[in-house]
């Protein structure tokens, strides 16, 4: 793992296999992938389209949709510590997806934002009585009225205005960036120590989407929490994290420190993303395509997943077997031939 922090340990993922058993074939959505997350410290997650960014986080979850998907491999530890420091250490893989302890883990210790708000949002209750019902479900002895002065004070802090009102307002009477508040509301409600954002500003306009990250930044900051935040915008997911890792079909490619992957791309598909970064100033809403196209996700290759559209790809080596992930500089993982 790329060493970044001396702050302890919160989540281990190992060699993390989730896949989906589809008609047509076996899609490897994630496949060996592993990464930590400190407490306090922010991941960013990159890459196209389909690299399986969300699937990740949906099985720290333990809410990929199953069937057709299941975590078939690796593990994820998450360390649960006490007042005195001292960890439990649970592997989420071993917990029932739906079960009591699983549960306790989604809301306490991870919350998670989406792209879309609606998403999570129920259509048919208040934002209040949704975000309220979070704090009911988790901590016992707490009474409806003391849930709802939390929820209040809790929209307050994510800059909803007059909460007091708008605590009784539905999802439709929100505009989109008011939902997004709400939401981070909801997944803030119960102290959690993780947050994940998976492209949770991309259906807002770029002055929205500059007021969410903000404030996401503040919140992390204020309440302690680490941070893993999913993007395909380099940009907004180099201002969001300490790291970043990049993903390409199912692997990570590179990980390393942002400042590092920034200065110092190594693998040829990171500077190919940073080549797509466009000059003009704008917001990216797809990245630029990289030249060759995307195998099939039920391909099985046996070398390097980007030989096809590498353009330092060695043949005979690269698509012989595939390159392990090395650290080559300290700190500095990268998945390819050329640093081996
Ligand atoms: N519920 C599902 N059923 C079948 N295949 C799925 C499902 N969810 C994801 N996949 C497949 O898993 C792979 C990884 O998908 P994932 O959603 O993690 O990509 P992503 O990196 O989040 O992409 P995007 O940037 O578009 O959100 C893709 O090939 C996708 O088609
Ligand atoms: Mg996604």
């Amino acid at each position: 793992m790329a060493a970044s922090a001396n702050n302890p340990l919160l989540i281990e993922v190992k060699d993390l296999q989730t896949y989906f058993f589809l008609h047509e074939g076996t899609v490897r959505a994630v496949d060996g992938v592993s990464f930590n997350i400190y407490e306090g410290r922010s991941l960013g997650v990159i890459g196209e389209s389909g690299c399986g960014k969300s699937v990740t986080a949906q099985s720290m979850m333990r809410i990929v949709p199953s069937p057709p998907g299941r975590e078939v491999g690796g593990s994820i530890l998450m360390y649960l510590r006490d007042g005195n420091g001292a960890a439990e250490v649970v592997d989420v893989l071993k917990l029932p997806a739906g079960g009591p302890k699983m549960r306790s883990i989604r809301g306490q210790q991870i919350g998670m934002i989406f792209q879309e708000p609606m998403t999570s949002l129920s259509p048919l209750h208040t934002i209040g009585d949704q975000i309220s019902e979070n704090i009911l479900i988790h901590e016992k002895g707490v009474t409806k009225k003391e849930a709802r002065e939390r929820t209040i004070e809790m929209l307050g802090r994510v800059g909803i205005p007059r909460p007091q009102r708008l605590v009784d307002a539905y999802p439709h009477q929100l505009s989109g960036g008011m939902r997004q508040r709400a939401m981070i509301a909801m997944a803030l409600i119960c102290g959690p120590r993780l947050l994940i954002g998976d492209e949770p500003t991309t259906a807002l306009d770029v002055t929205i989407e500059a007021q969410i990250l903000d404030l996401i930044k503040k919140l992390q900051a204020d309440l302690g929490m680490a941070l893993m935040y999913i993007s395909h915008d380099l940009a907004v997911v180099g201002e969001m994290s300490d790291e970043i890792m990049v993903m390409y079909l199912g692997q990570v490619m590179e990980h390393s420190t942002t400042d590092e992957i920034f200065d110092n791309p190594l693998h040829p598909y990171t500077v190919a993303l940073w080549r797509s970064i466009p000059t003009i100033e704008g917001k990216l809403e797809r990245l630029v395509p990289i030249s060759g196209s995307l195998p099939s996700p039920f391909a099985v290759l046996p070398g390097c997943r980007f030989f096809s559209r590498c353009d330092r790809r060695i043949p005979g080596v690269c698509d012989a077997a595939p390159p392990p992930l090395k650290e080559v500089v300290p700190g500095h993982l990268v998945r390819c031939f050329l640093y081996q």
